[in-house]
């Protein structure tokens, strides 16, 4: 059984993504927030900066981490790859739905075998990444199915290729929850508290409206990173979770 279930408190339902470069600053904000969330986001550029040594120190700090290495290779490599986040003790970890079925089923399969005698970790899948667009899907990508379909359609071949969620826009998540149920963890990043600006996110869901439309947690970074007090921040967001679900 994964470790996370969608039983969970406002707090447990905030992962704050670490999007620095260093481990000083890392180690920073994880002093500084450790008590605010109920998850650290280690993404591509802090684990390319610094390595999996993050994932100990995360957890010396008694907090859960997701690994957003967005893994998609051939399967028999990414099944690799999941056996060595399984080995690092993560709680939740991601590859690409658009890696297919084949390489989805491997992961699950890998991530289930590595994780014997262990707490397995949630695998889940990023649908398409929330910068992408229809243009943009149609233009580069050639794929002329609109994105309301593509992202259900994806996270229904997540399902039922062994993974525990997905990743996807909080816009998407109501279609997402109506396609594929309940028993399946909806992980939204592009969230944007009520007392934030925007940044570049172009598509932006206040955290209420994300856990109101299905979501089980928000990923939440520079609202919270580059705010005056990342506490306070941190504070107000788990605020705005309360009576959302
Ligand atoms: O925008 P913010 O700083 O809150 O982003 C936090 C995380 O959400 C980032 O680490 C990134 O992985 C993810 N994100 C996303 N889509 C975007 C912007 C950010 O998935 N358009």
């Amino acid at each position: 059984m994964p470790a996370l279930s969608n039983n969970l408190t406002a707090r447990e339902r905030l992962i704050v993504a670490l999007d620095v470069d260093s481990m000083e600053e890392a180690e920073r904000l994880m002093v500084l927030l450790k008590g605010e969330v109920g998850m650290f986001k280690i993404g591509l550029e802090l684990f390319t900066s610094v390595g999996p040594a993050l994932f100990e120190l995360v957890r010396k700090h008694g907090v859960k981490v997701f690994f957003d290495g967005k893994f998609h290779d051939i399967p028999n490599t990414v099944a690799g790859a999941c056996r060595a986040a399984v080995r690092h003790n993560v709680d939740m970890f991601n590859i690409h739905a658009l890696g297919g079925a084949k390489m989805m089923c491997q992961a699950a399969k890998a991530t289930a075998e590595a994780a014997v005698g262990k707490t397995r970790p949630a695998l889940i899948a990023v649908t398409i990444l929330t910068s992408m667009d229809e243009k943009t899907l149609a233009e580069d990508l050639k794929v002329n199915v609109p994105l309301k379909k593509m992202v259900p359609y994806l996270a229904g071949l997540a399902r039922g290729s062994g993974l525990d969620g997905v990743v996807a826009s909080a816009q998407e998540a109501p279609a997402i929850r109506e396609a594929v149920g309940e028993d399946f963890l909806i992980v939204t990043p592009g969230i944007r508290p009520a007392f934030a600006k925007a940044d570049d996110q172009a598509r932006i869901v206040t955290p209420k409206d994300a856990i109101a439309g299905g979501a089980d947690y928000i990923v939440v970074g520079r609202p919270i990173l580059k705010a005056e007090s990342p506490v306070d921040a941190a504070r107000r967001v788990v605020e705005e979770l309360h009576g959302a679900y």
